[in-house]
């Protein structure tokens, strides 16, 4: 079951994905997949894979709903790329779910194997809700499919568990049988580009690497928003809430990427083995540190938005959370005694995810006789819309004796790189190429499941706020200025 990693290329390989008719794939993997064929990524001899419960495709019926699927998707196609992607795609249904149907799905598989002449190399991408992991990963591995002539590796989405016992399970249950190196827990905010340049930029640019701990930073915002709501996935959110779906994991990777240390070299358990360091000098929540919200009607941009209960799928009581705010420390050396403020909602004013990190105030006394409006420095760091980003700072305004505005220094990815690839695309690549680092290991689930692990067990009260809005006024009184910064996009 060992396997090396390989950096140069992808090699032949078939890509099997339970739940191939998903939304999961429809809006995500069939698009990244077709990217990366266009882009010549896929050997020639790649294959995917669909497999469903249900469905009553052959492969051409599947190959023409995966067209479908990119155009309601929005992709661009061009017909010469997709007429060589679409030869690859497969069907297969699964039934019910029985030992005997896991034994023909691996038959299937040797005899696509056999037939295109694969080495037996395979990727088990399990695009299924969270409740149906256990029993697929027992149904493939009892037919066998936890190994193969070549390699496997088994991607797992999330969320990877729905409380720290469940994840101590689901972890127990799949080393059973798949070692580690073998699974590939996504987070797919570990895909986007300017996630993974958080490591580039913290540790290649000497200049804010020595201004960033306990001394030069005062606070640090981590935010999520979305001005979306559920969108039509009220029976999975509300047994989910914005702590599991989004807390637990997006925040807590860009918290870990945000504050970690430099691990000795950029591989996957260095990366790893610092995250989780992180994520066990940060201790249990307490309830006072914690602000829920629920959002009530309200309206955005002229247009009135019902409430959450109003929602499709939602029940009249419902105490599911759509805002979380937390107040957080770091026990170590870095970081002892400043506040961490995570925060994340459904619903609010606009849709952007960014980390503002407030530098401590110089003295300024010389500058108060001129009785200007001093600001301390801050960057605000955009990862998503409009990413890049901004430096503050004070600068005179010309004529004036000593009048102060805070101006910036100005990045865009866009204006330098052009557009961003789907944080999709780079995932499944690394997949594909054997490359774990941007993959969640399995102590850091549990690691992240523990500080939520005292909430989970006694929910914090929910507070209503109206859709459009920045979340329930109790978020603003976690901030030591009683303000979040960076409420609106910088631009
Ligand atoms: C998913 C959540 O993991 O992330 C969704 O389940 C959320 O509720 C989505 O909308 C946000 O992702 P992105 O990449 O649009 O910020």
């Amino acid at each position: 079951m060992t396997e090396t990693r390989s950096d140069a290329h992808v090699e032949p390989h078939l890509f099997v994905i339970i739940g191939g008719t998903g939304d999961l794939t429809q809006r995500k993997l069939i698009p990244a997949l077709y990217h990366l064929s266009s882009q010549g990524y896929l050997h020639i001899r790649c294959r995917v894979l669909g497999v469903a419960r249900r469905g009553e495709f052959d492969d051409a019926g599947y190959r023409e709903w995966a067209r479908r699927s990119l155009a309601d998707s929005g992709v661009a196609v061009d017909e010469d790329a997709y007429a060589w992607c679409c030869d690859r795609l497969h069907f297969h249904r699964l039934g019910k779910g029985e030992p005997e149907d896991y034994q023909s799905l691996a038959e299937r598989i040797a005899s696509l194997e056999e037939e295109h002449g694969l080495p037996g190399n395979r990727v088990i991408n399990l695009a299924i809700p969270p409740n149906a992991f256990p029993s697929t990963i027992t149904g493939l591995a009892e037919a066998g499919l936890g190994s193969a002539p070549g390699w496997t590796r088994i991607v797992v989405e999330k969320p990877f568990g729905s409380d720290l016992k469940s994840a101590q399970e689901l972890n127990h249950l799949i080393h059973q049988h798949f070692e580690e190196s073998q699974i590939y827990r996504i987070d797919h905010y570990l895909g986007k580009d300017t996630v993974q340049n958080l490591l580039s930029f913290r540790f290649s640019n000497a200049i804010f690497e020595s201004l960033w701990n306990r001394d030069r930073v005062e606070s640090i915002e981590i935010t999520v928003a979305e001005d979306l709501g559920i969108e039509g996935r009220g029976a999975f959110y509300d047994k989910v809430g914005a702590l599991r779906d989004i807390v637990q994991n997006h925040l807590v990777q860009l918290l870990c990427i945000t504050a970690m240390e430099l691990p000795p070299a950029l591989e996957a358990n260095f990366v790893r083995d610092e995250k989780a360091k992180l994520l066990r000098s940060t201790p249990p929540l307490a309830a006072e540190n914690v602000v829920f919200g629920q959002y009530a009607g309200g309206s955005a941009g002229g247009k009135d938005l019902t409430g959450y209960r109003e929602e499709e799928g939602i029940p009249e009581d419902s105490r599911t959370e759509t805002f979380v705010a937390i107040r957080l420390h770091i026990d170590n050396w870095r970081w002892q005694g400043v506040p961490f403020y995570l925060r994340t909602g459904k619903r609010l004013p606009v849709r952007a995810t960014h980390i503002v990190v407030n530098f401590r105030c110089p003295v300024l006394t010389c500058f108060e006789p001129f009785a200007c409006d001093i600001s301390c420095n801050r960057m605000v760091i955009t990862l998503q819309p409009d990413e890049g980003f901004d430096l503050y700072f004070n600068v005179k305004v010309p004529r004036q004796p000593f009048r102060l505005e805070h101006e910036r220094l100005r990045f865009r990815y866009k204006e330098a790189f052009g557009d961003l690839p789907d944080a999709y695309e780079a995932l499944l690549l690394d997949v594909m190429r054997g490359e774990q680092t941007f993959f969640v290991r399995a102590d850091e689930v549990e690691l992240a499941w523990r500080i939520f692990d005292p909430l989970l067990k006694e929910l914090p009260q929910v507070h209503f706020y109206p859709a459009g809005t920045w979340g329930p006024e109790g978020a603003k009184k976690l901030v030591s200025e009683g303000e979040w910064h960076g409420q609106a996009p910088q631009t």
